[in-house]
C-alpha cells in the first residue's frame, strides 16, 4: 500500500494469534475462544495465562501461575519511593506510567520475557492501591496471597475481603478488557517492542495511548455525562442539545465495531444486576443515544461500546471514578505483554512511511534576508 489512509483505518498492521475482533458481526475471540464463554467461566489468571502462553492452563499450571502472580505483588523500593513522592492529586494514569517506568528500570536493556510479563501484570494493582491509600492518608496494605488477582485488588483498597459477587464482577471485567486486537495502545506497545526495546518501555508507551478518551479514557466520562443528564426523563433533550454542540456521547462509537460490542452486551446485563440505579438512567440514555446516532449517520452504525456499561460495573464494585481507566490498564497489561512477546517472537522493525506534503525543495535564506 503506498496510499496514505488517515488513522491507518482498515490497514492490517500485524498478524496475531492472540485475539480476533470481528467488527461486522460483533464477535471477539481470545485465541479461538468466544469472549462470552471466557467471561462466564474463567478467572483473570486463567485468561492472562491463555493470552501470554497461548493455552488455558491445566490445574497444575494455574496453581503455578497464580503463585507467580501472588509473588509478583510487590514493588521495588524505588517504585515505592516514587509512588509515595507523587502529589495526592496526580492522575492515576500518571501514577501508573511513573511507577511502571521505575519498577522496570535496570542498568541494562532487558529483552521482554514471560516472567517479566507475569510480574508486571501482578504489580499494577499494587501500585494503584498504594497510591490511593496514601492520598487518603492511609498506610499501604500487604497483599493476601490466597486471594485472586481481582479480590486482592479490591482488598488492597480498604483491607476488607470483598463480597464474592463483587470480586467475581471485577474478575469478569478484567477478562473482558484483557485484549482487543490492534487497538491503539497495543499497537504502541508493539511498535516499541519492534525496536528491540524493553517491556517497561512498551508498557509505559501503551499506557500513554490508553488514557485518551478515544481509547480507554472514556469510562469515568460516561459517569460524568450521566450525572449531567440526571434523569431518564431529561435524557433525550440533553443528548440532542449536546449534539448541537458536537459533544460526543461517551461509551458509543468504535473504529472497528459496526454493531453492538459483544463485551457491552455482557456488561449491560451485569450493570442491570449489580447497579440498578445506574442501569435505570443508562439504559434510557442508551436508547436515545442510539436513535440519535442512527439518525445522524444511518450509513455508519455507531453502537454502544465497552465503556458505557462497564462504568456502571466498576462503580458497583466500589472503585473510585478516577481509577476506571487505570483499572482498564490492570486488565490490558496482560494483552500488551502477550503482544510484545508475540512481536519479539518474530520481530520485524515496525517502520512505516509518511507522505511528504510540505513545500518543495528550496534554499534557506540567511537571517538578514528573512525580515
Ligand atoms: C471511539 C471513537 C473515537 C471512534 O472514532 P472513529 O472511528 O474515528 O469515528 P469517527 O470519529 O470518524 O466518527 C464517525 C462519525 O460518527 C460520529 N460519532 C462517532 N462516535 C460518536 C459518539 N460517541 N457520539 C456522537 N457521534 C459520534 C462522529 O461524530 C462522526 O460523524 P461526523 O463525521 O459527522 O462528525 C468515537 O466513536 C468516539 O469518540 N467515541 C466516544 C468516546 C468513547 O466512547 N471512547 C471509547 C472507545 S472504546
Amino acid at each position: 500500500v503506498t496510499q496514505f489512509v488517515p488513522g491507518l483505518e482498515g490497514i492490517v498492521a500485524a498478524q496475531t494469534s492472540i485475539s480476533m475482533v470481528d467488527g461486522q458481526n460483533g464477535r471477539l475471540l481470545y485465541r479461538g475462544y468466544v469472549i462470552a464463554d471466557l467471561a462466564e467461566r474463567m478467572s483473570f489468571e486463567e485468561v492472562a495465562h491463555l493470552l501470554i502462553f497461548g493455552e488455558l492452563p491445566t490445574r497444575a499450571q494455574l496453581r503455578d501461575f497464580s503463585a507467580r502472580m501472588a509473588k509478583g505483588r510487590r514493588l521495588s523500593p524505588a517504585a515505592e519511593a516514587v509512588l509515595d513522592a507523587l502529589p495526592a492529586d496526580t492522575d492515576p494514569m500518571d501514577v501508573l506510567r511513573s511507577a511502571i517506568s521505575v519498577q522496570g528500570s535496570s542498568p541494562h536493556l532487558r529483552k521482554p520475557d514471560a516472567e517479566q510479563a507475569v510480574a508486571y501484570a501482578a504489580a499494577v494493582p499494587v501500585m494503584l492501591a498504594r497510591f490511593h491509600r496514601r492520598r487518603r492518608g492511609l498506610p499501604g496494605l500487604e497483599s493476601r496471597p490466597e486471594l485472586s488477582h481481582a479480590a486482592n485488588y479490591l482488598y488492597l483498597f480498604d483491607g476488607k475481603e470483598p463480597k464474592p459477587e463483587l470480586a467475581r464482577a471485577l474478575d469478569t471485567y478484567l477478562v473482558l478488557l484483557a485484549d482487543h486486537g490492534m487497538n491503539a495502545s497495543t499497537f504502541t506497545a508493539r511498535v516499541i517492542a519492534s525496536t528491540d526495546s524493553d517491556l517497561a518501555s512498551s508498557l509505559t508507551g501503551a499506557l500513554g495511548a490508553l488514557r485518551g478518551p478515544a481509547h480507554g479514557g472514556a469510562p469515568g466520562l460516561v459517569l460524568d455525562q450521566l450525572e449531567l443528564i440526571q434523569t431518564p426523563a431529561g435524557a433525550e433533550r440533553w443528548l440532542r442539545e449536546a449534539r448541537t454542540r458536537k459533544v460526543r456521547f461517551m461509551g458509543f462509537g468504535h473504529r472497528v465495531y459496526r454493531t453492538y460490542d459483544p463485551r457491552a452486551r455482557i456488561f449491560k446485563e451485569m450493570a442491570r444486576r449489580l447497579n440498578p440505579k445506574f442501569y435505570a438512567l443508562a439504559s434510557e440514555v442508551e436508547e436515545h443515544a442510539l436513535r440519535i446516532l442512527e439518525e445522524e449517520h444511518p450509513e455508519r452504525p455507531n453502537a454502544t461500546n465497552v465503556e458505557f456499561y462497564s462504568a456502571g460495573v466498576l462503580q458497583a464494585v466500589g472503585l473510585p471514578r478516577d481509577l476506571f481507566t487505570a483499572t482498564f490498564a490492570v486488565a490490558r497489561v496482560a494483552g500488551w505483554c502477550a503482544h510484545v512477546l508475540e512481536q519479539v517472537g518474530h520481530n520485524r522493525l515496525i517502520r512505516p512511511q509518511s507522505e511528504y506534503v510540505g513545500p518543495p525543495a528550496r534554499s534557506p535564506k540567511p537571517i538578514e534576508q528573512r525580515g
